[in-house]
């Protein structure tokens, strides 16, 4: 068969016209004189996101939610009715007045609706292309006037610019849970917060125990994370003031599809949407080993999964029931060798560390390094310091008057500077010979070998250990991928 250009032209010109005709049929919002029915949905307007009716998993029972309209395989990001379920095919979605929006079940039975915060004149729902469902003023679409959002009541699903933490003027918080099953999406065992104790971390939690802590946000990431924004273009951001403390991730590129899910299992996983492959990838899981599980090795010690046995006590410490943490429980921690007293402490430097639960802590900022260590010195409860925020060099300091859950980690690890009395350190180290210090306290001298070899006054690096027996010690004292040959004593203060 011979195709002519007429013909061509003409099943162009079809396919467009279908193509406006599948357009125009979808719409993306509803007014108070229409009705969402089972079977029928909202597309948002470019399409992104539609919002319907839906079965998870094996379940026949129906739920109104929201999911990626493009995308093989129902990636439901939120749902209305969790916990009561529509169990017939024939529940409505609509606006009843003054500015509600209600699902309600063959008997007219409203089952699920929106919570009011004021009178409305002429209402509408709208979807928005960021997959948040919106209740507001048909002429009025600034986010500040929403009567109602859906990002205000999450699910077990983290999108980009949604707000996730605490609004003070409200007293609400926004966090996940996860869903009960695949089946049933009734919130589960598992919550995500943002929790603003101290200073900002993200938690998992199990009921009121702490499972996984990503610990506090460094203006880059979570400590306890390597950076996986960078390369996916988005970055993170997190807002403390007087009316709220709050995370939030934005899209650089808007054609990239991702999502951040609570598992039925209580695990963080971060996907993105592959193009090429047509599938939803998970390339960010947490919690991921022993380590991760909160405070594994209690208090003043440090968790390197590498290692045998798996928690050493900070240099300087030692455990605080030694026949339990022989017998491999570690739960009770480390306590000090040498009581601090005060006057004349200094400080170790420890690298590649997921910080410590920041609901010990407290801050300053716009301050430099050698500040916090001033400010920390001044203060008999300050434990530790470390740089608040690692994207700036003025970037403040965190104080923490306790240490908990610290592990190594081998990529983007941070600096912790861990008060000392001043005779644990004449034990360990050679005086420091004046002549060698830097002048510039600020910047790390580095020896020929390219190693940071000394630090600013009264401080010291733990990276060069005796190679010893001191089997604990070691763990923290060498640097990853740096030899130990037996023997050498490769301290260079
Ligand atoms: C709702 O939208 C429909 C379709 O656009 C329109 O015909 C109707 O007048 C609208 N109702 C109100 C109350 O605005
Ligand atoms: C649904 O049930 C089938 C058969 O019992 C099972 O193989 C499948 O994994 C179930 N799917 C979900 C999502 O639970
Ligand atoms: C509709 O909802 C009401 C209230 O929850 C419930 O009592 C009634 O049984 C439901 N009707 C059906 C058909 O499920
Ligand atoms: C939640 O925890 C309880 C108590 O441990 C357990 O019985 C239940 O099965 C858990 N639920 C889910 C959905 O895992
Ligand atoms: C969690 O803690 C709160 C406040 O301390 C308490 O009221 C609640 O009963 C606790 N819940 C559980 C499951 O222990
Ligand atoms: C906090 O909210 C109040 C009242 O809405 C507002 O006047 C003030 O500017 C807000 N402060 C900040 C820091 O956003
Ligand atoms: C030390 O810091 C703690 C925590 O902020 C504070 O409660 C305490 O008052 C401070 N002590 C002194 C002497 O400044
Ligand atoms: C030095 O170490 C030894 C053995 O580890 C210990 O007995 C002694 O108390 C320590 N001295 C000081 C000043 O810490
Ligand atoms: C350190 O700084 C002081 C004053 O800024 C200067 O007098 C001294 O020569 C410097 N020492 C060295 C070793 O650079």
């Amino acid at each position: 068969m011979k195709i002519s250009i007429e013909d061509v032209s003409f099943l162009l010109a079809l396919a467009s016209l279908l193509s406006t005709l599948k357009i125009s049929s979808t719409i993306d919002t509803i007014n108070t004189t229409q009705i969402l029915r089972d079977g029928e949905s909202l597309v948002s307007s470019g399409g992104v996101f539609a919002l319907g009716f839906f079965s998870p998993g094996n379940s026949t029972n129906r739920y109104v939610g929201i999911w990626y309209n493009n995308t093989p395989g129902k990636s439901v990001v939120w749902v209305a009715n969790r916990e009561i379920p529509l169990t017939s095919i024939s529940g409505i979605l609509k606006i009843i007045e003054p500015g509600i929006l209600v699902l309600q079940n063959d008997t007219n039975n409203i089952i699920w609706c929106s919570k009011m915060t004021r009178v409305a004149q002429s209402p509408i729902v709208q979807l928005l292309d960021s997959g948040n469902l919106v209740l507001r003023e048909a002429n009025d679409d600034d986010p500040e006037n929403f009567l109602w959002q859906s990002f205000n009541y999450l699910s077990d699903t983290f999108l980009p610019s949604m707000n996730f933490g605490w609004n003070y003027a409200t007293g609400r918080e926004s966090y996940l849970s996860s869903w009960k099953s695949k089946d049933d999406p009734a919130p589960g065992n598992f919550t995500l917060h943002l929790d603003p104790t101290g200073y900002p971390q993200l938690l998992i939690k199990r009921g009121n125990f702490t499972m996984y802590r990503m610990g506090n946000w460094n203006g880059v990431r979570f400590s306890g994370e390597t950076d996986v924004r960078g390369k996916r273009s988005l970055y993170g951001l997190v807002i403390m003031n007087k009316n709220k403390t709050y995370y939030r991730e934005d899209i650089v590129d808007r054609s990239v599809k991702s999502r951040i899910t609570l598992s039925q299992n209580g695990v963080w996983q971060r996907w993105s949407w592959v193009d090429g492959i047509q599938e939803w990838v998970r390339y960010q899981v947490l919690p991921s080993d022993f380590c991760d599980a909160y405070s594994s090795c209690g208090a003043y010690s440090s968790c390197k999964i590498t290692l045998t046995p798996t928690c050493s006590c900070l240099r300087g410490f030692e455990p605080k029931d030694p026949y339990v943490w022989n017998m491999n429980d570690w739960s009770n921690g480390c306590i000090r060798r040498n009581h601090l007293n005060c006057k004349g402490d200094a400080f170790w430097r420890y690298s590649r560390i997921k910080l410590p639960d920041s609901r010990y802590s407290w801050f300053m900022e716009s301050m430099t390094l050698e500040e916090c260590k001033v400010e920390c010195l001044k203060n008999c409860s300050c434990m530790a310091y470390t740089q608040l925020d690692i994207s700036r060099e003025r970037g403040g300091c965190l104080f923490r008057y306790d240490l908990r859950d610290v592990r190594e980690i081998p990529f983007d690890g941070q600096d912790i500077h861990i008060r000392m009395a001043g005779s644990e350190l004449g034990n360990n180290t050679n005086k420091m010979v004046p002549s060698e210090l830097d002048n510039n306290t600020n910047k790390r001298a580095v020896d020929s070998k390219g190693k940071r070899r000394k630090n600013i006054d009264n401080e010291f690096d733990i990276i060069d250990g005796s190679c010893s027996a001191r089997h604990e010690l070691d763990a923290i004292l060498l640097q990853e991928g740096e030899e130990c040959s037996k023997g050498e004593n490769r301290r260079k203060y």
